[in-house]
């Protein structure tokens, strides 16, 4: 995609990967299935679980959402994963995080079918990654990645610094920038003089969970930034994790919240379940 304005458009880019995946799941002789567990009520959470559901099903996935009681125990959610990983019918398993505190989440990602892992949580597809690279990937720091690449913006020799350092995004994005041959430098909460390390940075990556916390001193004239929060401000209004309207003066690419890497997420979680789809498949 060309950039027309600084803006990357993650919803456009989504729609144009959409695309591609319908386009290859009306050729298949059955369809591709993804299951995904909701436990509780958590608002955000059924928000997500409700995009995710909908962007499979205009894609011809099929989608199941289980949604199972806040105070299920995680031997009752063991079962049920169990029950998901001998399905034939389900090629994705995805289970909504966070877990109420009676369920420790390791132990639940460690129990999915590595080859039905399609937000790249398990153990080892975790490995793999860190290694070279794994059949499924986690969905938030593949959509980063290939935003860029489709804008044809350059990673290579870049200096990338990730502010956050969670295993669903900081951690990841960073082992794929440095396979992308850039150089990385990870912050988080107790980095010395953040902001000075910020204006560093080529390739700004805003990862933190936290509204507006990066303003323009964190940002280098020209910068890259790509906004991986969503947080939702006193007013109810939605806001990622840079100050948009202080920070896009001055940078030459930013992704907006909404429509910049929540859509791709998305995106690559479909990608991941038709990846899981012909690996199954495959090896029937
Ligand atoms: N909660 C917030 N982000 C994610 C994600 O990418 N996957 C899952 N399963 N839960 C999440």
């Amino acid at each position: 995609m060309k950039i027309i304005n600084k803006i990357l458009d993650g919803k456009a880019v989504s729609q144009q990967i959409k695309a591609e995946i319908t386009e290859i799941v009306s050729k298949l002789s059955s369809p591709p299935k993804l299951s995904v567990i909701l436990v509780g009520n958590n608002f955000a959470s059924s928000v997500y679980v409700k995009n995710k559901s909908q962007a499979c099903i205009v894609c011809g996935i099929q989608s199941e959402v289980i949604t199972l009681d806040e105070n299920i125990s995680e031997a009752e959610l063991l079962k049920k994963i169990h029950e998901l990983n001998q399905d034939n019918h389900t090629h994705g398993i995805l289970v909504q995080l966070p877990l109420p505190k009676q369920i420790r989440e390791d132990r639940i990602i460690e129990n999915i079918d590595p080859r039905k892992d399609v937000d790249g949580f398990h153990p080892l597809n975790v490995g793999h990654l860190f290694l070279k690279k794994a059949m499924l990937e986690p969905c938030t720091p593949v959509g980063v990645i290939e935003i860029l690449k489709r804008y044809a913006l350059p990673i290579a020799g870049k200096h990338v610094v990730i502010i956050g350092r969670s295993n669903i995004v900081g951690k990841p994005l960073g082992i794929m920038f440095l396979r992308e041959n850039a150089t990385v430098t990870y912050c988080h909460s107790k980095t010395r003089d953040l902001p000075s390390v910020a204006q560093t940075a080529d390739i700004l990556i805003a990862a933190i969970g936290k509204a507006q916390f990066v303003t323009d001193e964190f940002v280098k004239t020209n910068a890259v930034i790509i906004d991986v929060g969503i947080n939702r401000l006193p007013n109810g209004k939605l806001a990622g994790d840079v100050d948009f309207e202080k920070v896009s003066p001055k940078v030459s690419a930013i992704t907006p919240v909404p429509g910049g890497v929540g859509p791709m997420t998305i995106a690559i979680l479909l990608k991941n379940t038709l990846k899981a789809y012909q690996n199954i498949m495959h090896k029937k």
